[in-house]
């Protein structure tokens, strides 16, 4: 009896074991393909190398990344994407720029792990690679906006403080223009007078005197032209031309401070302006300039046409602004010179001109290395 029933358990067990073993093998693989499918629905790069440098896994992502099939992909070639890659040792999460197959350039954040058999002995890497470059391109783009939102913020309020600065000037402008404008307009016709017959000693003092009245005349000027802007007359007008007849003009005392001029004018299209205004724009700079340059120096003046502008160039090689002091400069009465050389009025009534003809005025200086004004203004268009 025995003899039957034993060689049947005997293939009974055998046939449990062949089903337990393919059924297991069965579940092996549904385990697999269920992890391929998942390495590869991944929306990020996820791949493995085991301890030889053979690239084991390379899920779909990584070949959508960096243009690399499985059967493309080397270590070599992993190695020179991701220079830092190394099979035997982790890597925290880094950001490297990666070179794809088709040549453009990606942005990847990435990291490494070790992978353990079940003793724990190390057998390769695997590595988890996002392609951050959107992310990255957005980031920068939302840097830069909030750094002009800064800008025209500081711009603003520096705009806002000058019109209330410029408010103040014109009620003390009125009053000056009155109580000493008047006096001073007479003492200038009587100390004329007077130089006439004058001779030796007295005409020397009389002459210092007249010059110190102009001095002050020209300041009550300046105040009342920048509290009360005369009417302008809009014109075509030639930059060019403009720059040429204030450099002739002011040819004297460039010579006296030994400055040498030069010039280095483009053929602009014409601009709408006051040309009055516009000179004493360029006589402002170039004074300031030549202020500068005390010992002498370069002023290089150039015009050139830049977006849809005619743009104007004056530059000195003097002493230069120091940082502290560039948001400053065009404030009203904001000047460095010593008291009765300058009213701080120059730069602040020439942007507000600059300003009545829809252009911009920027200085770029730091010191030591010069000053650079340039002042932009709309093309003329005669259609508009
Ligand atoms: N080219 C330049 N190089 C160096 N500093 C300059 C230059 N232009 C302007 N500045 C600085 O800006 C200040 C303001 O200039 P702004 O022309 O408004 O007034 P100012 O020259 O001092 O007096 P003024 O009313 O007589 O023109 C100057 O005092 C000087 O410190
Ligand atoms: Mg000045």
């Amino acid at each position: 009896m025995l003899e039957y029933i034993l060689p049947t358990i005997a293939i009974l067990l055998l046939v449990v074991v062949v089903y337990a073993y393919l059924d297991l093998r069965r579940l092996g693989e549904l385990d697999r393909e269920y992890l391929n499918l998942i390495l590869d629905n991944a929306t990020i790069a996820i791949f493995s190398i085991d301890s030889e440098g053979d690239i084991k896994s390379w899920n779909r992502a990584s070949e959508r990344v960096t243009g690399y099939s499985k059967e493309e992909i080397t270590f070599d070639k992993l190695k020179i994407l991701f220079p830092d890659f190394k099979i035997d040792s982790r890597i925290a999460s880094q950001e490297t720029r990666i070179k794809c197959k088709d040549g453009s350039l990606k942005t990847m954040q990435y990291s490494t792990d070790l992978m353990r058999d079940a003793g724990g002995s190390p057998i390769g890497v695997v590595c988890v690679a996002e392609d951050i470059t959107k992310r990255k391109k957005i980031e920068q783009q939302l840097k830069e906006y909030s750094e002009q939102l800064e800008k025209k913020v500081e711009e603003r309020t520096r705009a806002l403080i000058r019109s209330e600065k410029l408010a103040l000037v014109g009620q003390v402008a009125v009053a000056l223009a009155h109580e000493i404008g008047n006096p001073l307009t007479n003492a200038s016709l009587y100390t004329q007078l007077l130089l006439k017959k004058a001779r030796g000693e007295g005409r020397k003092k009389l002459s210092i005197i007249s010059e110190q009245v102009d001095a002050a005349t020209s300041t009550v000027k300046k105040l009342l032209d920048f509290s009360r802007p005369p009417e302008y007359e809009f014109r075509k007008v030639d930059v060019n031309r403009e720059l040429s007849r204030t450099l002739e003009i002011m040819q004297p005392q460039l010579s006296k401070t030994n400055v040498k001029v030069i010039k280095n004018l483009d053929s602009v299209p014409y601009v709408m302006a006051d040309h009055l205004q516009l000179q004493q724009v360029f006589v402002n700079l170039i004074n300031n300039a030549c202020h500068a340059m005390p010992d002498g120096g370069r002023l290089l003046v150039s015009t050139r046409v830049k977006n849809e502008h005619v743009e104007i160039e004056i530059s000195d090689t003097g002493e230069g602004i120091p940082k502290e002091h560039l948001g400053r400069i065009f404030d009203p009465f904001f000047t460095t010179k010593k008291a009765g050389k300058g009213t701080g009025l120059g730069l602040s009534i020439s942007h507000q001109i600059i300003e009545r003809h829809s252009g911009s005025i920027e200085v770029k200086s730091g010191v030591g290395g010069g000053s650079t004004f340039i002042v932009r203004l709309p093309i003329f268009n005669k259609e508009a």
